[in-house]
């Protein structure tokens, strides 16, 4: 027992993923749903050969730096690593790790939740139900949505979760087209119509998907002049990173009805968000759930544990994240 590797969990996990790290590590736990400061972070990291790290931990070069002497390894239970100054820790010789490909389906699987909720006008057809009394009943006008079939849905960033967004766009009759930083091969494309520039995809979006990461080059991607570019009564639908939106920008277009509305699982600086996103009954939010099934929750667990132990066992981690 006092041979495993000594590492840090920093949230509490689902209970197998718990179990299989207690088989492996030594393990000291923040047992809480609300993350460590960074204070409480340095601290609890005290004598840790490994950290398991997640959203809303910030690793900034600040804080990598202070880290004890003793941690080698970043593991963070997310695809996502824009939390981490993954740069700041090479300096350190800190390896990072991350969770790609488990939560694909999950996040794409949300995405649509989200695409059909706004552009069928779920919110305002609950609050029929739930918040005004009593519905009158069907009417031929009542809260009509727009269809998606025959129309074009806009991918920024043809990776994994985007290429799986795409691939059920064709099982509702979508017209898909894409931008990224490269034109994908024939296998993935599928069909899909590559554009070189954002501006261009945005011309022809009716529905516009966010799937990139959040860098230096994608933080606010969607702004005034982007969003000006999206045809008349386009819907945006963001389940990547709400730093890639510029929300006064949003919630103009959303005034204005130039955006006819949008579907927002995340949000700049979560847990805050721009509240007057909730006084808009064509906005349909929700709390970051886009990997949030039980099967995912544990795959990324699981993941994240295999590149701890990899390392450990000296052998590469499978998913290295490299600055
Ligand atoms: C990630 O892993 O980066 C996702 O945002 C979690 O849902």
């Amino acid at each position: 027992m006092t041979d495993l590797p000594r590492i840090l969990i920093s949230r509490r996990l689902p209970e197998k993923v718990e179990a299989l790290a207690d088989q492996h590590f030594r393990v000291r736990y923040h047992h809480s749903d609300t993350p460590l400061t960074p204070e409480q972070l340095i601290g609890k990291a005290a004598n840790m050969e490994g950290l398991l790290v997640t959203l809303g931990d910030q690793l900034d070069a600040g804080v990598i730096n202070k880290l004890p002497e003793t941690v080698r390894i970043i593991a963070t239970f997310s695809v996502g690593t824009d939390h981490i100054d993954v740069a700041a820790a090479r300096r350190r010789d800190i390896l990072v790790t991350n969770t790609p490909g488990v939560l694909v389906d999950a996040t794409a699987d949300l995405t649509w939740f989200l695409i059909l909720a706004a552009t069928r006008r779920a919110r305002e057809g609950l609050a029929l139900l739930v918040e005004e009394e009593p519905w009158t009943g069907w009417a031929p006008t009542q809260l009509m949505g727009r269809d998606l079939k025959d129309k074009r849905l806009g991918v920024v960033g043809l990776g994994q979760i985007g290429a799986a967004v795409a691939r059920r766009a064709r099982a509702f009759g979508m017209e898909v087209h894409y931008t990224g930083r490269r034109r994908k091969p024939a296998g993935i494309e599928n069909g899909a119509v590559f554009h070189p520039d954002l501006e261009s995809l945005l011309a022809v979006s009716h529905v516009l998907s966010l799937h990139c990461p959040l860098t230096p080059q994608t933080r606010q991607i969607l702004n005034d002049r982007t969003l000006a570019l999206l045809p008349e009564g386009a819907f945006v639908i963001n389940t990547a990173r709400g730093e890639l939106i510029d929300d006064n920008a949003l919630i103009a277009a959303l005034e204005s009805g130039h955006v006819a509305g949008a579907g927002l699982d995340v949000f700049a600086g979560e847990p805050a968000l721009d509240e007057r996103y909730l006084d808009f009954d064509n906005v349909f939010p929700l709390p970051h759930l886009g990997s949030a099934t039980l099967e995912t929750r544990q795959q990324m667990g699981v993941t994240a544990l295999k590149n701890l132990k990899a390392y450990f066992d000296g052998r590469q981690p499978p998913n290295r994240v490299m600055p």
